[in-house]
């Protein structure tokens, strides 16, 4: 069996995979792997009422050793993360209370990774006037997609998210066979200074680099999550990392493991050396359980030493013996890019020239008033070399391309900056299919991680009519600068 991942592989994930793939299932090393069955039509589902109450609420978190912390939620309770399940075909009918404290002030909720109707996207005053505090919203929809998806703030979100306020949305729909079990790890990290208080969620020093780094991990809000598995069973592990800032390198050891989905999208099954996971990125993974009172450990190489994020425990009867081989899931629904007929467009992601406020720069007095905390008076970041003109939403820029629907683009995304960059695109997956640095294995993303000055090719078939929002998920970038939207019709 060469499928063991023993050793840290030393480059990113995309070289690694590809490598693995072609060593370890020898019966696809000429024809690459056997495409995967698609999900077909979408059955009609239930209605599935859910009530968002956003809230602050003081809440007790393994990881904040015992305290209490003012967190920001959608739901009562101390469970981190609030999950929520339906399955494809559902339709998701949402009201939305906004009773954040006041100086949080207007939200909305964007349903990050959905290829739902522009008007459901949830992005203040491009596709919805903003929820008031006391005030309440409806959305509904039926994600068209099973898969491993999030929710959250798209307007002051360092802050809102920095306090946790976020869900899980999971459709079930995607399995071709049931696996042995069916787990989530969320990462995210938490601002708290010595005092025992949130530290400050943006901050020029962060905001102008990599971002401001969480001081205590966690895991599905514990420092030290321990997982049962059943012995020798082939577990689903969908890894979400909703933290602002921090870009881990996933790996497993101890147990063999293999991607089968990436933001949400199966992907042909290929063994895991490590995977770098910038913020909003999801992996769905398959991991095969330890025997019986055996460990392995999900990691973060990304770290003078490996961190451990969650440790995986086979419990009770083996389920499994034989060959490592996990089931495919079933591939969504997406337009093939035509890419012999593909229209160009490069976006290049640069600091600003100056850094200035952009007090300076957009200073458009037919702009509509800007909302009072949707706003951040700094602008170090630009796309195409212009940055969004505030933090918010309030003062709409023109759309960085306007897109013929149904057509396919290829783009290329440049990074000039000597930081990585999350970058994406609402209502939409990129095919992603090449890079100056890396090798590539072939996927699907909503998100993808530009590492320093690289230049990855993607496509994107403009199929989802409306403005789509385009951002850096490092929150801090995309909230001083390095934001903006294409246009489809
Ligand atoms: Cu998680 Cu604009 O996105
Ligand atoms: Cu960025």
């Amino acid at each position: 069996m060469m499928l063991r991942p023993t050793r840290r592989s030393v480059v990113l994930g995309g070289l690694a995979g590809l490598t693995a793939t072609i060593l370890g299932w020898r019966s696809t090393r000429a024809a690459g792997p056997p495409p995967l069955a698609r999900v077909g039509v979408m059955p009609q589902g239930r209605e599935v009422p859910l009530s968002l109450v956003a809230a602050e609420r003081s809440v007790t978190l393994p990881a904040f050793g015992g305290r209490a912390m003012p967190l920001m939620t959608f739901f009562e309770g101390d469970a981190f993360p609030q999950v929520v399940r339906i399955r494809r075909g559902d339709t998701l009918v949402t009201t939305l209370d906004n009773r954040l404290p006041a100086w949080a002030e207007e939200m909305s909720v964007h349903w990050h990774g959905l290829r739902i109707p522009n008007a459901e996207d949830g992005v203040p005053y491009l596709t919805q006037k903003p929820v008031p505090p006391g005030g309440t919203y409806g959305y509904r929809f039926a994600p068209p997609d099973a898969g491993t998806f999030w929710f959250h703030t798209h307007c002051n979100t360092a802050e809102t998210l920095g306090r946790g306020l976020l869900g899980v949305l999971i459709a079930e729909g995607d399995e071709t066979v049931p696996y042995d079990a069916d787990v989530l790890v969320c990462l995210k990290d938490w601002r708290i200074g010595e005092d025992g208080a949130f530290l400050p969620f943006l901050t020029d020093e962060g905001a102008a680099r990599a971002g401001s780094f969480g001081t205590v991990r966690s895991a599905n809000g514990e420092a030290a999550l321990r997982i049962d598995l059943p012995a020798g069973g082939d577990c689903r592990l969908r890894v979400l990392n909703v933290d602002p800032t921090r870009i881990p390198e996933i790996g497993v050891e101890g147990a063999e493991a293999a991607v089968v989905a990436i933001d949400g999208v199966a992907v042909p099954p290929f063994p895991l050396r490590s995977w770098r996971l910038g913020p909003a990125m999801r992996l769905d993974l398959v991991v095969r359980a330890p025997a019986a009172g055996r460990e392995a450990r999900l990691v973060d190489y990304h770290a003078p030493q490996p961190v451990t994020l969650a440790t995986l425990s086979g419990t009770g009867d083996t389920r499994r013996t034989g060959t490592f081989q996990p089931a495919p899931l079933l591939m969504a629904d997406l337009a093939e890019p035509d890419l012999a007929n593909a229209l160009p467009l490069t976006l290049t992601f640069s600091a600003t020239a100056t850094g200035a406020s952009v007090a300076e720069i957009a200073g458009d007095a037919e702009a509509p008033p800007l909302g009072p905390l949707c706003v951040t008076d700094r602008s170090f970041w630009a796309i195409n070399r212009e940055p969004w003109p505030d933090g918010g939403h309030a003062r709409l820029p023109p759309p960085l391309a306007v897109l013929e629907r149904g057509r396919t683009y290829r783009l290329t995304l440049h990074n000039v900056t000597p930081h990585p960059h999350p970058i994406h695109i609402h209502g939409h997956f990129f095919r992603v299919l090449s890079s100056s640095r890396r090798e590539i294995v072939p996927h699907w993303a909503d998100t993808v991680l530009l590492t320093p000055k690289e230049r990855l090719e993607v496509a994107l078939v403009a199929d989802n009519p409306g403005d789509w929002m385009l951002h850096c998920h490092i929150i801090e970038h995309q909230e001083t600068g390095m934001m903006g939207f294409v246009r489809v019709m």
